[in-house]
């Protein structure tokens, strides 16, 4: 039984100002989901990490924190880089890595990716790492061929059992050109069968918002969403996690 992880991505947005203020609104609108079915995640910029695990502690017990990326090594000379160790002692749950955003800016290889998620699993954290291909590679019919050797390299030698997939094709990113359902069913049924493991978390990601998530999360091989621009406002954001299949 796959338990569905409905996570919310703010990339840079949010002072922490902004994100206490955010989660006194989103937490009472969370209070009617059922629980036990699914799970809600929030990764906001490091600096909230800390005032969020404080101001959260207790009062959720479905609602866990992500960081946006990890590396590594525990210390050492990497400026603007994030420890694991960092980020357990905020109790943060899941780290993402991967996203198309570093991969596009800072030239992050699936080399990079695979040691970033090895160094989140060695910690105790869950790694959400991210595959998907650019808009040519689907017009070249390449998407297929990119994203097997993102899984492949992404994920040698991790372990499936504490693992989150997200497909996110570049193209539906912040565009509002969702991926249509079906499509994106049909690439995250691929997915878990290059992996080989039938209860791994695949999620979809792109444009998702509170008019579309009802349909994508009917679909029967995607088990959550990794949302962008809709999870900045928090009544959105309920709404998508309120999802109900169609
Ligand atoms: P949007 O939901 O803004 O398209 O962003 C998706 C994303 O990149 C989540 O990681």
């Amino acid at each position: 039984m796959r338990k569905p992880v409905i996570a919310g991505n703010w990339k840079m947005n949010m002072t922490c100002t902004e994100a206490i203020e955010y989660m006194r609104v989103l937490i009472p609108l969370l209070n009617d989901i059922p629980k036990k079915d699914r799970e809600v995640v929030i990764a906001p910029p490091f600096t909230a990490l800390y005032p969020l695990s404080e101001f959260i502690r207790g009062k959720n017990d479905y609602l866990s924190l992500s960081s946006q990326n990890v590396h590594w090594e525990d210390s050492g000379a990497y400026t603007a880089e994030v420890s694991p160790l960092m980020l357990n002692e905020l109790s943060v749950k899941c780290a993402i890595v991967g996203h198309s955003e570093p991969r596009k800016y800072f030239s992050e290889s699936d080399e990079q990716i695979n040691k970033r998620a090895k160094s989140a699993q060695d910690h105790q954290l869950i790694p959400i790492v991210c595959v998907g291909e650019t808009f040519q590679q689907r017009e070249m019919g390449e998407a297929e061929r990119v994203i097997r050797r993102q899984i492949e390299q992404g994920l040698e030698g991790i372990e499936v059992k504490k693992l989150i997939v997200a497909y996110e094709p570049i193209w539906a990113i912040g565009t509002g050109k969702t991926c249509e359902a079906n499509e994106a069913n049909r690439i995250c049924g691929l997915i878990r069968k290059w992996i080989g493991y039938e209860d791994v978390i695949i999620q979809y990601g792109g444009s998702v918002k509170s008019n579309n998530i009802d349909e994508i999360m009917s679909m029967s091989d995607i088990d959550g969403v990794l949302v962008g621009g809709a999870s900045l406002d928090p009544t959105n954001f309920a709404r998508i996690a309120n999802y109900e299949k169609i």
